[in-house]
């Protein structure tokens, strides 16, 4: 798979895509990413300026139409993408599910979006999805770039140790996952589940699969509806 990630800060996505699980799935060559600087496709060679004032009476700054043109149309013209994909408190809100969708996808370009936003005409006739991670409004998209870049890489085979632990995960199947303990099995009285001791896979699958229930009926109780 690959991503293309573009911003105008591109040190902001150093630390999340160059640590741990990620960093290793881009070492093992599960995943390759790139992220542009969108000041290297500025119209403007001095000053490498990508945003104007807006028209009308808001105030403010907003990323312009060519530079974002120019640097998806470069990235076009190399490779097939199966989305470009725009970040932004108004998109789609992230889920599990969705994350899934995009692990399967070749490639995929993210465009981050900007505090006051981008000409709408780039949403209009560049951007194929829009996708929010929540009802909050950070400062850009960067993060929000990251989260999805995290959530669909992790997903590649090989990305992790334990392959089927993805499939365990919270929100596959719509459950909350199970609680997890490690040694000591009791500390200052505080005591591990009895039937996780038990050596009883069965039992114990089952057990997972009663507190997974339980939890999500008590924290998101909106999931079940669709488990
Ligand atoms: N940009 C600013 N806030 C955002 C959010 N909540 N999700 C995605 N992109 C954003």
């Amino acid at each position: 798979m690959r991503i293309d990630i573009i911003t105008v800060l591109p040190e902001m996505l150093q630390g999340p895509l160059n640590c741990s699980i990620i960093q290793r799935a881009r070492n093992k060559g599960l995943v390759e990413i790139e992220v542009h600087n969108l000041r290297d496709y500025s119209t403007d060679l001095k000053h490498r300026r990508v945003d104007d004032e807006a028209f009308g009476f808001s105030k403010g700054m907003v990323l312009q139409i060519e530079p974002i043109d120019r640097v998806i149309t470069h990235l076009k013209s190399q490779r097939k993408y199966d989305e470009v994909i725009y970040t932004s408190p108004d998109g789609e809100m992230l889920n599990q599910k969705m994350a899934n969708q995009m692990s399967l996808y070749e490639n995929i370009i993210i465009l981050c979006g900007h505090y006051k936003g981008i000409d709408h005409r780039i949403r209009e006739h560049l951007i194929t999805r829009e996708i929010s991670i929540g009802d909050y409004v950070l400062t850009g998209g960067e993060l929000a770039a990251a989260v999805i870049a995290d959530s669909v890489i992790r997903l590649l085979p090989g990305a992790i140790h334990d392959e089927q632990s993805a499939f365990n995960d919270c929100f596959q199947d719509n459950l909350l996952a199970a609680p997890v303990y490690t040694r000591p099995a009791d500390y200052k009285g505080w005591k591990v589940p009895e039937i996780l001791l038990s050596g009883n896979q069965r039992k114990i699958d089952e057990w997972e699969l009663e507190q997974a229930e339980k939890r999500t009926r008590e924290l998101r109780p909106d999931l079940l509806q669709n488990h």
